[in-house]
Protein backbone atom coordinates (compact mmCIF):
# COMPACT_ATOMS: atom_id res chain seq x y z
CA UNK A 1 0.00 0.00 0.00
CA UNK A 2 1.97 3.61 -0.47
CA UNK A 3 1.81 5.92 2.36
CA UNK A 4 -1.29 7.89 2.59
CA UNK A 5 -0.63 11.30 3.33
CA UNK A 6 -2.29 13.62 6.68
CA UNK A 7 -3.73 15.67 4.02
CA UNK A 8 -5.90 12.89 2.53
CA UNK A 9 -7.25 11.58 5.72
CA UNK A 10 -9.66 11.93 8.75
CA UNK A 11 -7.60 12.93 11.69
CA UNK A 12 -8.97 12.40 15.54
CA UNK A 13 -7.12 15.59 16.21
CA UNK A 14 -5.18 18.74 14.84
CA UNK A 15 -1.12 17.06 13.21
CA UNK A 16 0.06 20.42 14.42
CA UNK A 17 -0.37 19.56 18.02
CA UNK A 18 2.42 16.71 17.70
CA UNK A 19 5.77 18.47 18.54
CA UNK A 20 7.59 19.15 15.16
CA UNK A 21 11.23 18.40 17.24
CA UNK A 22 9.82 15.09 17.85
CA UNK A 23 8.44 14.66 13.91
CA UNK A 24 12.26 15.13 12.91
CA UNK A 25 13.93 13.03 15.57
CA UNK A 26 12.02 10.27 14.12
CA UNK A 27 13.54 7.51 10.70
CA UNK A 28 12.52 8.96 7.71
CA UNK A 29 11.10 5.34 7.19
CA UNK A 30 8.41 6.46 9.68
CA UNK A 31 5.47 9.05 10.42
CA UNK A 32 3.66 9.98 13.12
CA UNK A 33 0.23 11.28 12.93
CA UNK A 34 -3.10 12.08 14.57
CA UNK A 35 -4.90 8.26 14.32
CA UNK A 36 -7.15 8.50 11.47
CA UNK A 37 -10.69 7.65 10.61
CA UNK A 38 -9.79 4.86 8.63
CA UNK A 39 -6.87 3.11 10.42
CA UNK A 40 -8.57 0.12 11.17
CA UNK A 41 -7.64 -1.15 8.05
CA UNK A 42 -3.64 -0.02 8.51
CA UNK A 43 -3.63 -2.62 11.50
CA UNK A 44 -4.19 -0.39 14.29
CA UNK A 45 -6.05 -3.84 16.26
CA UNK A 46 -3.05 -5.92 15.34
CA UNK A 47 -0.81 -3.19 16.65
CA UNK A 48 -2.73 -3.15 19.99
CA UNK A 49 -2.86 -6.39 20.27
CA UNK A 50 0.77 -7.11 21.90
CA UNK A 51 -1.05 -5.62 24.91
CA UNK A 52 -4.13 -8.22 25.51
CA UNK A 53 -6.20 -9.67 23.13
CA UNK A 54 -7.53 -7.26 20.21
CA UNK A 55 -10.91 -8.39 19.63
CA UNK A 56 -12.05 -7.10 16.11
CA UNK A 57 -15.42 -6.28 16.10
CA UNK A 58 -15.53 -5.05 12.65
CA UNK A 59 -14.69 -1.88 10.75
CA UNK A 60 -18.03 -0.32 11.24
CA UNK A 61 -17.87 -0.93 15.36
CA UNK A 62 -14.18 0.39 15.12
CA UNK A 63 -15.23 3.75 13.31
CA UNK A 64 -18.18 4.32 15.15
CA UNK A 65 -15.45 4.01 18.73
CA UNK A 66 -13.44 6.77 16.47
CA UNK A 67 -16.33 8.96 15.88
CA UNK A 68 -17.63 8.74 19.79
CA UNK A 69 -14.12 9.78 20.72
CA UNK A 70 -14.08 12.87 18.26
CA UNK A 71 -17.93 13.48 19.29
CA UNK A 72 -15.75 14.30 23.30
CA UNK A 73 -13.98 16.93 22.19
CA UNK A 74 -10.32 17.90 23.42
CA UNK A 75 -10.21 14.49 25.10
CA UNK A 76 -9.15 11.70 23.28
CA UNK A 77 -5.88 12.38 22.13
CA UNK A 78 -4.61 8.80 20.05
CA UNK A 79 -2.00 8.34 18.15
CA UNK A 80 -0.10 6.13 15.44
CA UNK A 81 3.36 5.61 13.72
CA UNK A 82 3.22 4.43 10.72
CA UNK A 83 5.65 2.73 8.15
CA UNK A 84 5.89 4.66 5.10
CA UNK A 85 7.06 1.65 3.39
CA UNK A 86 3.63 -0.40 4.18
CA UNK A 87 1.48 2.09 5.52
CA UNK A 88 0.77 0.05 7.54
CA UNK A 89 0.73 1.33 11.85
CA UNK A 90 3.77 0.21 13.62
CA UNK A 91 2.88 2.09 17.11
CA UNK A 92 0.15 3.42 18.63
CA UNK A 93 -0.55 5.19 22.24
CA UNK A 94 -3.47 7.90 23.54
CA UNK A 95 -3.47 10.27 26.16
CA UNK A 96 -6.87 11.14 27.45
CA UNK A 97 -7.54 14.36 29.31
CA UNK A 98 -9.43 14.45 32.97
CA UNK A 99 -10.94 18.02 33.66
CA UNK A 100 -11.23 18.29 37.77
CA UNK A 101 -12.37 20.31 40.12
CA UNK A 102 -9.45 20.13 42.31
CA UNK A 103 -6.13 22.05 41.50
CA UNK A 104 -8.09 24.66 40.54
CA UNK A 105 -9.93 23.46 37.48
CA UNK A 106 -6.53 21.78 36.38
CA UNK A 107 -6.33 18.84 34.02
CA UNK A 108 -4.86 15.47 33.93
CA UNK A 109 -3.36 13.58 31.14
CA UNK A 110 -3.79 9.96 31.29
CA UNK A 111 -1.86 7.63 29.15
CA UNK A 112 -3.07 4.51 27.78
CA UNK A 113 -2.54 1.26 25.57
CA UNK A 114 1.15 1.90 24.08
CA UNK A 115 1.83 -0.52 21.71
CA UNK A 116 5.03 -0.90 19.66
CA UNK A 117 4.69 -3.87 17.27
CA UNK A 118 7.28 -6.71 17.92
CA UNK A 119 9.44 -6.30 14.48
CA UNK A 120 9.67 -2.85 15.29
CA UNK A 121 10.42 -2.65 19.11
CA UNK A 122 13.93 -1.36 20.53
CA UNK A 123 14.07 0.92 18.10
CA UNK A 124 12.86 4.27 20.12
CA UNK A 125 9.10 3.98 18.48
CA UNK A 126 7.90 3.79 22.05
CA UNK A 127 9.60 6.24 23.24
CA UNK A 128 8.90 8.76 21.35
CA UNK A 129 5.36 7.73 21.31
CA UNK A 130 5.30 9.02 25.17
CA UNK A 131 7.24 11.49 24.49
CA UNK A 132 4.84 13.17 21.54
CA UNK A 133 1.39 12.29 24.15
CA UNK A 134 3.21 13.80 26.78
CA UNK A 135 4.25 17.01 25.08
CA UNK A 136 0.55 16.96 23.80
CA UNK A 137 -0.15 16.94 27.97
CA UNK A 138 1.53 19.70 28.56
CA UNK A 139 0.73 21.87 25.87
CA UNK A 140 -3.20 21.64 26.94
CA UNK A 141 -2.26 22.63 30.45
CA UNK A 142 -2.29 19.35 31.89
CA UNK A 143 -0.50 19.90 35.91
CA UNK A 144 0.47 16.57 35.57
CA UNK A 145 0.93 13.17 32.84
CA UNK A 146 0.40 9.59 34.69
CA UNK A 147 0.16 5.76 33.11
CA UNK A 148 -0.35 2.58 34.82
CA UNK A 149 2.00 -0.17 33.81
CA UNK A 150 3.59 -3.65 34.60
CA UNK A 151 6.88 -4.28 36.85
CA UNK A 152 8.75 -5.26 33.83
CA UNK A 153 7.91 -1.84 32.01
CA UNK A 154 9.16 0.82 34.81
CA UNK A 155 12.70 1.02 33.36
CA UNK A 156 11.63 1.52 29.80
CA UNK A 157 8.89 4.69 31.83
CA UNK A 158 11.76 6.09 33.75
CA UNK A 159 14.08 6.45 30.88
CA UNK A 160 11.22 8.23 29.39
CA UNK A 161 10.81 10.70 32.64
CA UNK A 162 8.72 9.22 34.49
CA UNK A 163 8.94 8.24 38.42
CA UNK A 164 7.34 5.58 40.33
CA UNK A 165 4.17 7.09 42.70
CA UNK A 166 1.70 5.33 44.75
CA UNK A 167 -0.04 2.58 43.48
CA UNK A 168 -3.09 1.09 41.53
CA UNK A 169 -6.05 -0.37 42.57
CA UNK A 170 -8.59 -2.47 39.88
CA UNK A 171 -12.13 -3.82 40.04
CA UNK A 172 -13.51 -5.44 37.08
CA UNK A 173 -17.15 -5.73 36.26
CA UNK A 174 -17.90 -9.57 36.63
CA UNK A 175 -18.03 -11.26 32.99
CA UNK A 176 -21.56 -11.35 31.03
CA UNK A 177 -22.35 -13.92 29.03
CA UNK A 178 -22.52 -12.34 25.27
CA UNK A 179 -22.13 -9.03 26.46
CA UNK A 180 -20.57 -6.73 24.34
CA UNK A 181 -17.74 -4.33 26.20
CA UNK A 182 -19.61 -1.09 25.03
CA UNK A 183 -20.74 1.21 27.73
CA UNK A 184 -24.41 1.32 28.45
CA UNK A 185 -26.59 4.47 26.58
CA UNK A 186 -27.13 6.70 29.40
CA UNK A 187 -30.14 9.65 29.81
CA UNK A 188 -29.65 13.07 27.78
CA UNK A 189 -29.36 14.95 30.32
CA UNK A 190 -30.58 17.82 28.79
CA UNK A 191 -34.05 15.39 27.69
CA UNK A 192 -37.46 16.65 28.88
CA UNK A 193 -37.99 14.68 32.03
CA UNK A 194 -41.83 13.33 31.78
CA UNK A 195 -44.00 15.57 33.80
CA UNK A 196 -45.40 13.52 37.08
C1 LIG B 1 7.16 -1.20 26.16
C2 LIG B 1 7.27 -0.74 24.72
C3 LIG B 1 6.15 0.25 24.42
C4 LIG B 1 8.62 -0.04 24.52
O1 LIG B 1 8.72 0.42 23.19
P1 LIG B 1 10.08 0.24 22.36
O2 LIG B 1 9.92 0.97 21.07
O3 LIG B 1 10.41 -1.19 22.29
O4 LIG B 1 11.11 0.97 23.31
P2 LIG B 1 12.23 2.04 22.92
O5 LIG B 1 13.08 1.48 21.82
O6 LIG B 1 11.62 3.36 22.66
O7 LIG B 1 13.05 2.08 24.28
C5 LIG B 1 13.53 3.28 24.86
C6 LIG B 1 14.52 2.90 25.94
O8 LIG B 1 13.86 2.10 26.94
C7 LIG B 1 14.49 0.82 27.07
N1 LIG B 1 13.43 -0.18 27.28
C8 LIG B 1 12.36 -0.44 26.52
N2 LIG B 1 11.59 -1.41 27.07
C9 LIG B 1 12.22 -1.77 28.22
C10 LIG B 1 11.94 -2.69 29.26
N3 LIG B 1 10.82 -3.45 29.25
N4 LIG B 1 12.81 -2.79 30.29
C11 LIG B 1 13.93 -2.03 30.35
N5 LIG B 1 14.24 -1.10 29.39
C12 LIG B 1 13.41 -0.97 28.36
C13 LIG B 1 15.21 0.60 25.76
O9 LIG B 1 16.28 -0.29 25.89
C14 LIG B 1 15.66 2.02 25.44
O10 LIG B 1 16.80 2.31 26.23
P3 LIG B 1 18.04 3.22 25.67
O11 LIG B 1 17.45 4.58 25.40
O12 LIG B 1 19.02 3.22 26.78
O13 LIG B 1 18.51 2.57 24.42
C15 LIG B 1 7.22 -1.92 23.71
O14 LIG B 1 8.26 -2.81 23.99
C16 LIG B 1 5.90 -2.66 23.70
O15 LIG B 1 4.99 -2.32 22.94
N6 LIG B 1 5.81 -3.73 24.52
C17 LIG B 1 4.59 -4.58 24.58
C18 LIG B 1 3.39 -3.84 25.07
C19 LIG B 1 3.59 -3.10 26.38
O16 LIG B 1 4.08 -3.67 27.35
N7 LIG B 1 3.21 -1.81 26.38
C20 LIG B 1 3.32 -0.95 27.54
C21 LIG B 1 2.06 -1.01 28.34
S1 LIG B 1 2.22 -0.16 29.88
Amino acid sequence: MPFTPDNELDLLFPASLISQDLKSQLHPDVHIRPLASTDHSRGHLTVLSVLTVATDLGEAAWSAQFNAMRGAPQTYYSLVIVDKNSDRIVGAGTVFIERKFLRGLGSVGHIEDIAVDKQQQGKKLGIRIIQALTHISENIGCYKTILNCSRDNVPFYVKCGFEEKECEMAKYAPAKPNAQSQPKPQPQLNAQSPRL
